[in-house]
């Protein structure tokens, strides 16, 4: 025995990455801390993850787990079994998890069923929509968890009126928002825009993966009406999820969609060229919950594809406007953009660069605390 407090970080899905490299960073500056990075392979191109590692300087993870891809019951599952047999050779202090993705719950119920602390970094979130599987994976996480780190106030007030325990709440900002922080200087000096040939002149960034708008034949082609709809007001840029691109290819709108003048379709970037076009684009149209932050925390100008949103603060004060698949709304919208009418935003409060820093300092400050929730019971429990 080392002595030394043994954290256990779950990567999984492409959306985690950023959140977890400014934890690791905050972390690895503690001597009486041991920090362990498990990757369960829920995303496995490339593209998806390993170039996330490099860009974000994050450490080759300590344990992949390769369950790839599958059904919710068998991806959860499969991550659940292979992930209970690390914490029965790790035996860790604290499992910390981020975000909403399959991994999250998976690993947070496995580490709770054996009675190891769990942390859960982006809490309280809630979109109300339970027909979303990522709602689902929040609402379980949150319950399971000993430490809940929200990021802006609507997450406390959901959790208060769910009744968790006030004490184990804390709002301590965005650890995305770290990342953007400290990688947009580097992010500005990627070549992306060259590729693209965008010397100069405005272009949409989109971005789309939801279940319920590319699984859908109807929904894609309301997607394809609006790019025909917009695209007069300069270049599309449109790099493609492994799902959505399976999607446009399994109802044969491949044609249609290299058709449409302006759009460059392209495979999933990495997180600084993808920054890099953020940061420069003149709109963002995209289902996606992280770039709805990253756009308020940029004010630039954000049209989500979505009924509802888990991130109110990104309407409230935000760039965010949200519309569903209005094909009219989301055209005339981007063309009000490009015409120069945008709300300004404000950052939200705690969306600093230091949310990391605060979370590991909470942690380390209730270590005492973490062993009398785990470590005795978790002993009994794995030596069963
Ligand atoms: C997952 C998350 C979602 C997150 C998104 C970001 C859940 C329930 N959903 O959705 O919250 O916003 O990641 O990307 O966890 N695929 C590949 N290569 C990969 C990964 C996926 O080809 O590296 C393809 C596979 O065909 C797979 C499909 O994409 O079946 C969907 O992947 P999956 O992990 O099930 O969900 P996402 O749609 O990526």
């Amino acid at each position: 025995m080392s002595g030394k407090l043994k954290f256990v970080s779950v990567v999984g899905a492409r959306p985690n990455f950023m959140k977890v490299a400014p934890l690791h960073r905050a972390f690895s500056k503690i001597g009486s801390l041991q920090h362990f990075i498990v990757h369960t392979g829920q995303h496995y191109d490339a593209n998806m993850s390993k170039v996330f590692f490099e860009d974000l300087e994050l450490p080759k993870p300590d344990v992949y787990l390769g369950v790839g891809s599958g059904s919710h019951a068998e991806q959860t599952a499969k991550v659940m079994v292979e992930f209970e047999k690390v914490l029965v050779k790790e035996r860790p202090d604290l499992v910390v998890v981020v975000g909403d993705v399959n991994s999250t719950v998976a690993c947070s119920l496995t580490a709770a069923k054996l009675l190891i602390p769990v942390a859960h970094v982006e809490a309280g979130l809630r979109s109300f929509d339970r027909t979303m599987p990522e709602e689902l994976n929040r609402m379980v996480t949150d319950v399971l968890s000993d430490y809940l780190f929200v990021t802006e106030e609507s997450g406390v007030m959901n959790l208060r009126h769910e009744g968790i325990e006030e004490k184990k709440v804390f709002l301590v900002g965005d650890v995305m928002i770290d990342s953007l922080i400290l990688y947009r200087e580097k992010a500005k000096r990627s070549r992306i825009k060259d590729s693209f040939g965008l010397t100069g002149g405005a272009y949409t960034l989109v971005t789309l993966h939801r279940p319920s708008n590319v699984d859908d034949r109807e929904n894609l082609s309301k997607i394809l009406r609006i790019f025909e709809g917009i695209s007069g007001s300069g270049k599309i840029i449109f790099p493609i999820h492994p799902r959505t691109r399976k999607r446009i290819e399994e109802f044969g709108l491949s044609r249609r969609f290299q058709e449409v003048d302006s759009l460059v379709l392209a495979d999933p970037l990495g997180y600084l060229d993808f920054l890099n076009l953020m940061m420069d684009a003149r709109i963002l149209l995209t289902d996606s919950g992280g770039i709805q932050e990253e756009t308020t925390f940029l004010n630039i100008p954000c049209v989500t594809m979505r009924e509802n949103t888990e991130r109110p603060s990104t309407i409230e004060v935000g760039t965010n406007v949200l519309t569903g698949l209005d094909v009219d709304r989301v055209i005339g919208l981007t063309r009000e953009c490009y015409g120069g009418k945008w709300k300004v935003s404000r950052v939200p409060d705690l969306w600093d660069g230091r949310a990391a820093e605060r979370i590991a300092d909470i942690l380390m400050n209730s270590s005492g605390e973490m062993s009398s929730i785990g470590s005795n019971k978790v002993t009994k429990e794995l030596d069963k």
